[in-house]
């Protein structure tokens, strides 16, 4: 079967471990990889602006030996007439290219191409949701950096509802198990789906953090403080319910992503400088960020020997040139992959309501996408969308069979067969379908 990486969940952590050997021999000799991949080629699709990221999977690619397809700007290409991302890398995987890297608006966007896709996609960035690449990228700038990930308290800072950079770091930190700080503008704070996603699949609970201790770094806005739920005695704070840092291994800087801004957003500017970074706290602090930056950091901190984040982007070439060895089967990391993910119930179909989220692929090609909804919890209940993820509460669940809807917190949303979910937003749109509310006993 072929291996795609559209979540930063799709490597195991002993793979990734394993990946990490593997790109230290790569940095240690960069031009004698080309006997990896001769005669195979990469497809870059890139439906949104990108420089390191198109750029260092390509030098990657030549790196192992092969060759590389590019359409770095899919609005001069047949996207442009209305072909579907569906069609495209059906053509392009396959006849054109035995893997493809994908950029797309839209989140999403990575499953549905490898659905579609008979070869390996690689996600690099679905609008606001996933970039793993980048965050192996990061991963390994802070292992190589620090010798090790567990009990590291890094500070995820910024725009945290659109930088998907910060979601794919997010959960492979708390895999990892350290120690996250969130630090979001306000208005821009995680989004639902990834708190779940950390405390659900990641083991990570959040606790509140005074806010105080970070005023120098981001005004005045919340913290939430994650902490491993099964401590291990190297994790710092684990039984502490009320935290002081009084160290910091990372931050993280984001760059606020106006260009995913709906109406009335606008990011405050805030700016980490050499002043800001001053206190004993921050004598080890390593500042990242993915780049581009825009103000987020002040130039003077690009000399100081904390600053990572040429490093994290120059660590982008030998790191994808281990993934993609990995994914095209050249080289066996001898790791096992992540277990089969517990199947949870899905409910399909076009009944009902479709994804809320606005730029949500299955919203934007429904033609041939039908919603698709994994079932969080039953009493009350709760999905997410299977492509976005979006967390979606719906007014009311049918039973398509009986063709009765209930509330959605009603305990007779328990007995409906997964089967026969039916989701609506709205009572009109229930009654719109032909299902009537349930008889009161
Ligand atoms: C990031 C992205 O595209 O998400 N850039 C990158 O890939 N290094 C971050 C950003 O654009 O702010």
């Amino acid at each position: 079967v072929k291996r795609d990486l559209v979540s930063v969940d799709d490597l195991s952590n002993a793979e990734i471990v394993a990946l990490f050997r593997t790109v230290d021999e790569m940095i240690a000799r960069p031009r004698e990889w080309t006997h990896l991949a001769p005669g195979t080629i990469l497809a870059s699709l890139f439906y949104e602006p990108s420089t390191r990221t198109r750029l260092s999977f390509e030098a990657a690619m030549h790196r192992l030996g092969g060759g590389v397809v590019s359409a770095a700007d899919m609005r001069s290409s047949s996207a442009s007439k209305g072909e579907s991302l569906a069609d495209t890398v059906r053509v392009v995987g396959g006849a054109y290219a035995d893997l493809l890297v994908l950029r797309h608006p839209a989140e999403g966007a990575a499953r549905v191409a490898a659905r579609y896709a008979s070869v390996p996609v690689v996600n690099a960035g679905d609008g606001s949701h996933e970039h793993p690449t980048q965050t192996i990228c990061d991963l390994y700038s802070l292992h190589a950096e620090k010798g090790g990930i567990e009990g590291l308290d890094v500070v995820l800072s910024g725009d945290l509802k659109y930088s998907r950079t910060v979601h794919s770091f997010a959960y492979a930190l708390a895999r990892f198990r350290a120690n996250v700080v969130l630090i979001p503008h306000r208005g821009f704070e995680m989004p639902e789906y990834v708190i779940r996603r950390l405390r659900e699949r990641c083991g990570n609970e959040p606790q509140r953090l005074e806010a105080d201790d970070f005023r120098s770094i981001a005004g005045s806005a919340d913290a939430v403080y994650f902490t491993p739920q099964r401590p291990h005695q190297l994790s710092l704070f684990t039984e502490a319910d009320r935290v002081a840092i009084s160290k910091l291994d990372a931050l993280y800087v984001t760059r606020p992503q106006r260009e995913r801004f709906l109406e009335g957003e606008s990011a405050p500017s805030v700016r980490i400088d050499r002043e800001a970074l001053s206190g004993a706290r921050f004598k080890d602090t390593f500042v990242m960020h993915p780049l581009p930056r825009v103000n987020e950091i002040s130039y003077d901190l690009d000399q100081d020997p904390r600053s990572l984040y040429f490093k994290q982007a120059a660590r982008g070439v030998p790191v994808r040139m281990a993934l993609l060895a990995f994914l095209l089967g050249r080289v066996d990391l001898g790791a096992a992959p992540p277990p089969p993910e517990l199947s949870s119930e899905r409910v399909r179909g076009r009944l009902g309501m479709g994804c809320p989220n606005a730029t949500c692929i299955t919203t934007l090609e429904s033609n041939y996408l039908e919603p698709e909804f994994l079932v969080d919890s039953r009493a009350p209940f709760a999905a997410s969308c299977a492509f976005c993820e979006t967390s979606v509460v719906p007014v009311l669940v049918g039973c398509a069979s009986t063709r009765v809807f209930h509330r959605h917190n009603s305990s007779d949303v328990r007995r409906i067969k997964a089967e026969h979910l039916v989701l609506f937003a709205s009572e009109e749109q229930a009654r719109g379908s032909g299902f009537a509310a349930a008889a009161r006993p």
